[in-house]
């Protein structure tokens, strides 16, 4: 999917109002019809959910999005036909399945317009991918949650070690992904037991704007000059997100921050394919290895669900996926994390991997230092963007 269809006019003025009251999308936008009573965040994942399941572009429902003759509150055809399969699968999953989102736009569509209708003999006969559910359910032998978890916490340097861990800064540089985002100067800032902010700056020739995630142990904001919103504070499914990313940043601590746990069968994961086009910064960007791992899966902050993917070997975790909700569906975010190295004692990984449904973006980090003090003030609101 382009990324360029998610440009558009800063709506940030709009999303100004109080601190702490979520910002509805039914008084953000004009023209809102099924999906009211969300926080702006989680509608514009229900945007990528959409976008996503039918391998479509915004401008496929939005005319003109990716310039600056969008008009998102116009309908078109195919935004009328979106509206009413929203309808239609609160419907069915209301009806059929007790309310649980069983039935999702993935369900039908599977990146195609027009769903599949009749088996085909190419599916038939050949081999199916082993694709995961997303809930997890433990088969009878697999290995306990708790020795996953501990092989993990000892793998990091151990729980004494990883107790004095109490803050990091980690400098390096982005890579992006089909030509968009690469070069970007990264200062990730972590602070225990819950803070954490990737701040990357772009060099004023590149004109791109800068891309910021906040959070402080209580609010979180974007910052991303590739999104309709321009600058947001979190609400939604990515706020519990950035609370569990912060957390986690502190490994010592990861059997209080999930509950519910469960493991699945020992299984393996791949790396995300390469994108298509080549920066020469993606060459650190390890793509389509296997790696063996256990899987645990639980609980995180108000509901999420988190899965672990923990390399056999190593016990290293090598993938985190969470899942915020939305009103059609799971909203997926994957985090790989890779090249870990021994700073204090302690094992970070120093390269990261970022997979939205609207886009991808890796960190590879030339330095981290323990312990430092950080400027608390990276944590909140990103600073106003100075005047030109
Ligand atoms: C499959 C069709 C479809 C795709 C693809 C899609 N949208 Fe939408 N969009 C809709 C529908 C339907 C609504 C209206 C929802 C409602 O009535 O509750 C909408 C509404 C919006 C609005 C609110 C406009 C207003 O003022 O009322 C914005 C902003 C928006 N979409 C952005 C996006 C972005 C950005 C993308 C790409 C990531 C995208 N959409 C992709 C169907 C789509
Ligand atoms: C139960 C199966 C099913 C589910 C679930 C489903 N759809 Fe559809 N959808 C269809 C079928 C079938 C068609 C084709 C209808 C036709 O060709 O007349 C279609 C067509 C569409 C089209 C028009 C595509 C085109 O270009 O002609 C859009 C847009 C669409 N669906 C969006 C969605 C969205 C968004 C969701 C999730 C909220 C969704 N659908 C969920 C079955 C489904």
């Amino acid at each position: 999917m382009a990324l360029a269809g998610l440009m558009g006019a800063g709506l940030a003025a709009a999303q100004t109002a109080s601190q702490n009251q979520p910002q509805m999308a039914e008084q953000v936008f004009k023209n809102i019809q099924v999906l009211k009573g969300i926080p702006v965040d989680d509608f514009m994942e229900t945007m990528g959910i959409m976008t996503a399941a039918l391998q479509f572009d915004c401008s496929d429902c939005h005319a003109n999005a990716g310039t600056d003759k969008v008009d998102w509150a116009a309908d078109t055809p195919r935004k009328r036909m979106a509206r009413n399969m929203v309808t239609m699968v609160a419907n069915i999953n209301k009806t059929n399945f007790g309310g649980r989102q069983m039935v999702t736009c993935w369900t039908c569509h599977r990146n195609r317009d027009r769903p599949l209708v009749t088996p085909t003999m190419e599916t038939i006969y050949s081999t199916p991918d082993l694709l995961s559910d997303d809930i997890i359910i433990s088969p009878p032998g697999s290995p306990s949650a708790a020795s996953i978890l501990d092989k993990f916490i000892q793998a990091s340097g151990g729980a004494q070690r990883l107790a004095g861990l109490t803050s990091f800064v980690g400098r390096g540089t982005s890579v992006g992904f089909g030509g968009f985002g690469g070069g970007g100067d990264v200062e990730i800032v972590a602070k225990a037991p819950d803070k954490r902010s990737t701040i990357i700056l772009f060099k004023k020739e590149t004109g791109r704007g800068d891309q910021i995630r906040t959070y402080d142990g209580r609010t979180g904001w974007v910052r991303t000059p590739l999104n309709v919103l321009g600058e947001f504070q979190l609400f939604g499914g990515d706020l519990d997100g950035a609370r569990f990313d912060a957390q986690l940043s502190f490994p010592g601590q990861i059997k209080q921050i999930l509950t519910n746990l469960r493991t699945g069968a020992p299984n393996s994961i791949t790396d995300l394919p390469a994108p298509d086009s080549q920066s020469s910064l993606q060459k650190d960007i390890a793509t389509n290895q296997t790696h063996s791992v256990n899987v645990v899966q639980g609980t995180g902050p108000r509901g999420l669900l988190v899965t672990l993917y923990f390399d056999r070997q190593s016990g290293l975790l090598l993938r985190e996926l969470r899942y915020g909700a939305s009103p059609i569906g799971r909203v997926p975010t994957q985090i790989d994390y890779a090249d870990y190295r021994d700073v204090s004692g302690v094992k970070l990984p120093f390269r990261i991997t970022y997979a939205w449904l609207d886009g991808r973006d890796s960190i590879v980090l030339r330095e981290i230092r323990t312990n430092v003090a950080i400027d608390e003030t990276k944590f909140g609101r990103p600073a106003p963007v100075k005047a030109q």
